[in-house]
């Protein structure tokens, strides 16, 4: 029997996800949020390019909740209004009805996450007696599926380290992406949202406190660190025009320190155009985009995912692995114990009805 799917938002992920469920023979979409007033009384399937479904866009969340679905695929922008999207899941799961999610990355080890979004969320779980898993490519699949496996292969571990190395030029996402990097922000502009103290250890610190916690190690601390590129030429890309002297990349490293020592790393490289940052690392291969772990140990295992082949771009790969990432877990989240989630909750397998 098909699984009864609310997709909510219809954003660069929401589209995705919502054209997965759609074409998914396990799962019925019944229901679509949408905030822009715009896209309010519209075929789902107008909205991200099928044919009609039968089932239009509202911005009722209540609504939705009373449709009383199997799951909501949940991929609204959470990060700047986490008040309201933490009120809105809170009202899915008291209901009965388990949520997969790419908004609150925050919790991709939901230990890590603050008592003030984390509490509310299992208490809700606890009284609906459902789930939550939130999960997407980086955070998420990067930094937990990918390490887990590499580790599999190793007798005796020195270092894990994760990295995303990613062109954003082709990433039309100026509005978030782009003003929460700080691209194309001068030297002396205030630092951007992830670079604020503390930002990049609450997003990426889940991750390295997974991978701890999976090795049996107890981390001495987590240190974070930043560093941007100036352009030295305008750079015209999707995302947006780069003056010579602001921002056109952006590495970060999110570290968990044992005994002195970085035992674990969460790093980014993000440029806009390969031009940009030349000595900083690039991807294999003269490859665009990497999402890898290096495990330095015994025999040493290096594991390289490149998203978006035959034609299909790195960033659209992105996102469409990032909403394919939570679908996917719909089967296992439904069929999970009650509670917020993490993948290791979850069986390894998630691909039911992905064969064409
Ligand atoms: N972990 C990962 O790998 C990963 C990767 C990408 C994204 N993400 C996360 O996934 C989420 C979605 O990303 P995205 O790129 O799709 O974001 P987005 O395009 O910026 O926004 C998604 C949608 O959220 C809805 N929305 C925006 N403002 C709203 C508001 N005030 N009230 C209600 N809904 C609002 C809109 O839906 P409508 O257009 O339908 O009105 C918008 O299109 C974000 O939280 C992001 O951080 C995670």
């Amino acid at each position: 029997m098909s699984l009864r799917v609310i997709q909510v938002s219809t954003g660069n992920v929401g589209v995705h996800a919502l054209r997965q469920i759609i074409e998914s023979p396990h799962l019925d979409l019944v229901g679509l949020h949408a905030n822009n007033p715009a896209k309010i009384g519209r075929d789902a399937g107008e909205l991200c390019g099928l044919g009609d479904t039968g089932v239009v866009a509202t911005d009722d969340i209540a609504e939705l909740v009373a449709l009383n679905a199997d799951c909501v695929v949940y991929t609204s922008q959470a990060e700047t209004r986490p008040q309201h999207a933490l009120a809105e899941l809170v009202a899915f799961l008291e209901a009965g009805t388990n949520v997969v999610a790419t908004s609150m990355v925050w919790f991709i080890h939901p230990p890590h996450a603050d008592a003030w979004l984390r509490e509310p969320l299992e208490a809700a779980c606890a009284a609906g007696g459902a789930s939550l898993y939130i999960n997407g490519i980086d955070p998420g699949f990067s930094g937990d599926t990918l390490p887990l496996a590499a580790l599999t292969l190793c007798q005796s571990v020195e270092r894990v380290c994760v990295q995303e190395i990613f062109d954003y030029a082709t990433y039309d996402d100026a509005e978030f992406t782009g003003i929460s990097f700080g691209f194309g922000f001068a030297a002396d502009d205030d630092p951007p949202m992830i670079l604020l103290p503390g930002v990049l250890t609450s997003i990426w610190g889940g991750p390295v406190k997974l991978v701890a916690d999976a090795l049996g190690v107890e981390l001495d601390e987590i240190r974070e660190s930043h560093d941007t590129w100036l352009a030295t030429e305008a750079i015209d890309c999707a995302m947006m025009r780069v003056e010579p002297g602001h921002v056109a990349a952006v590495r970060f490293s999110v570290e968990g320190i044992k005994d002195g020592r970085s035992i674990i790393a969460m790093e980014h490289v993000n440029r806009l155009t390969a031009a940009a940052a030349p000595d900083w690392p690039y991807p294999p291969d003269g490859r665009p985009g990497v999402h890898r772990v290096i495990v330095t140990g015994r025999p040493g295992v290096e594991m390289n995912t490149h998203v978006g082949l035959g034609g299909i771009d790195l960033n659209e790969g992105g996102v469409i692995a990032t909403a394919a990432r939570v679908v996917n877990a719909i089967p296992a989240v439904v069929a999970a114990r009650p509670g917020v989630l993490e993948l290791r909750d979850l069986p390894v397998a998630q691909a039911q009805g992905l064969l064409r």
